[in-house]
């Protein structure tokens, strides 16, 4: 066959050794490290190398706009080598390998079709002007098509029989093709790489810059993220903070929550948000709202992931609003003093004169210097009255004063108790007839012991203020469920609550009371107590027909009261 033996000396096939040392070559100078253009320089190189006599393109798809963004070749180029679509012969469709690296798109019809900028031939287009045959193939990978490779053959004197001149076109696919695969792939992965790497830097801005304070620790505790506003908030950097163990490091900082909500979170794998205190590096009293997640990758868990919220300000505005609420709750009160004062004072003052008159007559030796029955009467009724004055005076300094927000253990009936006396005024003012119905065994109660006072003396306050001029019943009742919560009743025999006004109750500055009479602030400030506690607060009311506010609080800890966290180790 004399045509082939001309055309194999114009397009001779290296001997396999060669081509295998030019393979290895071209193997040790790809590497992901490489730019695009590098890439398809060494692949043309190698390429030509390879494959002498042959007219090699490689054509480079820039990767947004899928336009031939450069071509390297080294002999003339048709015309449309530089807008020509990519193109993929319909035989290699059958290729799993190529079906599977094809970019792919949906049409309206919901079906997955070819983009557009690849073209489906039958033959490969030529692309040098000299060319009369050859084949081209894609650098695809991942779903990426980033160019072409083209391998073209000009006319051989002699080497047509008359029929179809033969080229090595076989062969030369069986070179180009696994060269140009190794290629995409290296240069797909370099993107991905690339792309992966650009994403962790902008994650872990966003992290950084977050509005949010932001920690995470790994499944041993140890901080692996803190984030720029921890830093501002607290005065610890991330330089700090990172690979402490975030126990002991709290711990011996005196704010031992944080962590233990984090073990808490880790252990039970539910979500956790918890209000709790912070360090800080100044030594101010930091507290933050934090929601605690376990970040898994995979099915194991990789991290433990706190979001919060610093709300030291608005705490520190919420303490301001409930004792603004106090004030104003004790000048209703206050009104009820001057009768309070007076009764005990008129006995104080009769029962003094008339021991002090005799005392005087029996010093002048006017009457015989002995006390009868009545003059111990008397003095009982002077120290009543005093001491009467006296407590009564001190409930209203210590109300007054503003709330600590310490927990305390007391029981309920007590402050319930004392919350009736301190209304007393306004519950005969409002002609109530009181009636209590305390449960005689409750477990003691941990909360705030001022706060749930406040609670008190506002439920029987609304309850007396609501009574009708002839008077009602007010009704308190204390009972537990289990060793779970105590409630408290607080009902009344009055107008009731209208129906357009159900939604507002609970909202700050709602009133149906005349001016100085009601701030509005009450039962917002006792829902946001109750709440604060992890207790609930309903009611029931008939215009008409009497009102019972309902608060239930639970014995154990609240959701926000992470400061009760039995905390084995820092005991
Ligand atoms: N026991 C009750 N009976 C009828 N209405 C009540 C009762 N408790 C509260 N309310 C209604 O809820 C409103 C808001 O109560 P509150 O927040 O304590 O503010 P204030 O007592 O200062 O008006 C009252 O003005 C009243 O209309
Ligand atoms: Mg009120």
């Amino acid at each position: 066959m004399p045509s082939r033996r001309l055309v194999l000396e114009r397009f001779p096939l290296l001997p396999p050794a060669e081509v295998l040392s030019n393979i290895v070559d071209f193997s040790r100078m790809v590497s992901a490290n490489l730019g695009d253009s590098d890439l398809t320089r060494i692949l043309y190189d190698g390429l030509r190398a390879m494959l002498p006599g042959r007219l090699v393109a490689v054509r480079v798809l820039d990767a947004k706009t899928h336009l031939v963004s450069a071509v390297l070749a080294d002999a003339p180029l048709v015309q449309e080598a530089l807008t020509m679509p990519a193109t993929i012969p319909r035989g290699a469709l059958d290729h799993q390998n190529v079906l599977d690296n094809l970019p792919k798109t949906t049409n309206e019809a919901g079906e997955s079709e070819l983009p557009s900028y690849i073209r489906l031939v039958d033959e490969h287009p030529l692309i040098f002007k000299d060319a009369v045959a050859g084949f081209a193939v894609p650098l695809l990978a991942g779903g990426h098509m980033m160019g072409e490779v083209h391998v073209n053959y000009s006319t051989v004197d002699g080497a047509s029989d008359g029929g179809r001149p033969w080229f090595p076109i076989k062969p030369d696919q069986g070179l180009v093709i696994p060269v140009a695969n190794h290629l995409a792939v290296v240069a797909h992965t370099r993107r991905l790489l690339r792309e992966t790497s650009y994403l962790q830097e902008y994650l872990e801005q966003i992290v950084d810059q977050a509005n949010a304070l932001i920690v995470a620790t790994d499944m041993q505790g140890r901080v692996t993220v803190w984030n720029r506003a921890l830093h501002r908030l607290t005065g610890f950097s991330r330089w700090d903070a990172s690979g402490q163990d975030l126990s002991v490091w709290f711990k011996s900082l005196g704010t031992p929550q944080l962590p233990l909500v984090m073990r808490q979170a880790a252990a039970s794998g539910d979500t956790v948000t918890r209000e709790m205190k912070l360090p800080s590096a100044g030594g101010a009293v930091i507290r933050a709202a934090f929601n605690v997640v376990i970040v898994k990758s995979g099915q194991l868990p990789a991290a433990i992931l706190a979001v919060g919220q610093d709300v030291t300000a608005m705490r520190a505005l919420q303490g301001q609003v409930i004792h603004a609420e106090k004030l104003a709750t004790l000048g209703q009160i206050a009104a009820g003093v001057a009768h309070e004062i007076n009764n005990p004072l008129t006995s104080i003052q009769v029962c003094a004169e008339a021991v002090s008159r005799k005392a005087k007559l029996a010093i002048e030796g006017r009457v015989p210097n002995v006390f009868e029955p009545a003059d111990v009467d008397r003095l009982t009724k002077i120290t009543e009255g005093s001491e009467r004055i006296r407590r009564f005076a001190k409930d209203l300094v210590t109300y007054a004063r503003p709330s600590s927000d310490d927990n305390q253990q007391f029981a309920l009936n007590d402050v319930v108790s004392h919350g009736l006396s301190f209304c007393e005024h306004v519950l005969d003012e409002a002609r109530a007839r009181v009636e209590t119905d305390f449960h005689p065994d409750l477990p003691e109660l941990t909360a705030i012991r001022d706060q749930i006072l406040q609670v008190a003396i506002n439920l029987i306050t609304n309850a007396a203020q609501s009574l009708p001029p002839a008077g009602g019943q007010v009704r308190v009742r204390t009972w537990r469920r289990g060793n779970a919560a105590v409630g408290l009743a607080v009902s009344d025999t009055g107008r009731g609550i209208k129906d357009a006004d159900r939604p507002h109750l609970f909202e700050p500055f709602f009133t149906t009371k005349a001016p100085g009479r009601g701030t509005g602030l009450g039962l917002s400030i006792v829902r946001n107590i109750v709440f604060s506690h992890g207790g609930q607060i309903t009611f029931q009311s008939r215009q008409g027909g009497g009102t019972t506010f309902v608060v239930t609080l639970p014995l154990a800890r609240g959701e926000s009261e992470p400061d009760l966290l039995q905390d084995d180790e820092s005991n």
